[in-house]
């Protein structure tokens, strides 16, 4: 029901997340305001905190707010290495169909390993290894002997995460397409990724440029040349460990920024996790979840709300100079969150 806080606003659920992602969260809410960003946010708890609060880590009334909204934003959740429950992140992805990870990198900050760094990462959301099939098999009297996990890549899924990087990167005037697999080795399991991407990639042939690598080749050349890349499309474990990578070469997790998109929802988050070694010190970067929540707005078609953030961001790093200490500065995040606010307004 629509009252006169909420009215003409988009309704969109908020969910804080573990660790470090209650501070983020509270950050990046502020500067929203302050920027008049028009979210009616609906808070929900998910994760850690919802195992705590509600004994479920994904509560149907957190599900039910996204099934409303379709719209959400959301700080890391933590999911335990190994044994317990299985990842949320992984859930909702699943729940609500997901398929594409859009994950951007920009340098913001000059003088770091590299300049002028913008590289566009797609990462295919549902399938491959994270489909998680695995089983152990016994031998003798050690129950898990061996280890066996199955990857899953369909044509289908191939085929419509490459159209929407292609689609992506012409309406967004880029110039090419990398095609990132190991079909050398993984021949049908990415193999089958690679042969559907290149079928896309011809049906774009007159409009974007699209060439293929080798993961591990791949991984190297960013490092040597990372500006021989523009955008990247693969599949689901190469794609989470390259764009780690990726915010490596912009100055670390604290600038790396994520949406996943689907036709009937779409969740924004920041790449990095729920930091547990710097929760609760104040520390903690909150620019990825702020540039995600950049991406949410171009998402609902606030573009020049987003530019706005953006110019806002360029300011406070670079006139002000206030970087937290993930970038080499003294500010706490209430400082950043501060100056950003002073900024954007
Ligand atoms: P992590 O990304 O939380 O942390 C890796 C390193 O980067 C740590 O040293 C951390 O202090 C630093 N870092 C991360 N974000 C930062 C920020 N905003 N500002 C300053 N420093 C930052 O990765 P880790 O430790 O492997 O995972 C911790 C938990 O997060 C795990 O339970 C994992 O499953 C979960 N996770 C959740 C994600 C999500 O919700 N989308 C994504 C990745 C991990
Ligand atoms: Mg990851």
């Amino acid at each position: 029901m629509a009252t006169r806080k909420t009215k003409g606003k988009i309704p969109a659920t908020l969910i804080p997340g573990d660790g470090i992602g209650p501070e983020i969260t509270e950050a990046v809410i502020q500067v929203l305001d302050a920027l008049g960003a028009p979210f009616a946010w609906d808070r929900q708890v998910g994760g850690m905190a919802a195992v705590h609060a509600e004994g479920d880590p994904a509560p149907k009334a957190l599900l039910d707010s996204i099934t409303r909204n379709k719209l959400a934003l959301k700080g890391p959740l933590t999911t335990p290495v190994g044994g317990g429950y299985r990842s949320i992140n992984v859930r909702l992805r699943e729940t609500f169909g997901l398929y594409a990870n859009l994950r951007p990198v920009r340098t913001l900050v000059p003088g770091g390993r590299y300049e002028g760094i913008d590289i566009v990462l797609f990462r295919e959301n549902l399938e491959g290894l994270y489909v998680a099939w695995e089983h152990y098999v016994a031998i003798g009297d050690d129950p898990r002997a061996v280890a066996v996990s199955s990857g899953i890549n369909t044509r289908a899924g191939s085929r419509r995460i490459a159209e929407y990087a292609f689609d992506w990167a012409v309406k967004h005037g880029r110039k090419k397409v990398t095609i990132v697999h190991k079909a050398n080795v993984l021949k049908a399991l990415t193999g089958l990724f690679l042969e559907t991407a290149r079928d896309v990639a011809k049906r774009y042939e007159k409009k974007i440029a699209f060439d293929d690598r080798i993961v591990d080749a791949c991984a190297m050349q960013l490092v040597l040349n990372p500006h021989q890349f523009d955008v990247i499309v693969t599949t689901n474990l190469f794609g989470d460990i390259l764009s780690d990578q990726l915010a490596g070469l912009v100055g670390g997790l604290g600038m790396a920024p994520g949406a996943n998109i689907g036709p009937d929802a779409a969740i924004f988050e920041a790449v990095h996790g729920s930091a547990p070694d710097i929760a609760g010190k104040g520390i903690a970067n909150p620019l990825a979840l702020l540039l995600a929540s950049g991406l949410m707005l171009e998402h609902v078609g606030h573009d020049a709300l987003a530019a706005r953030l953006t110019k806002a961001i360029d300011l406070v790093l670079n006139k002000d100079l206030v970087r937290t200490r993930d970038l080499g500065g003294k500010a706490t995040t209430t400082d950043f969150t501060r100056a950003l606010i002073k900024r954007v307004k």
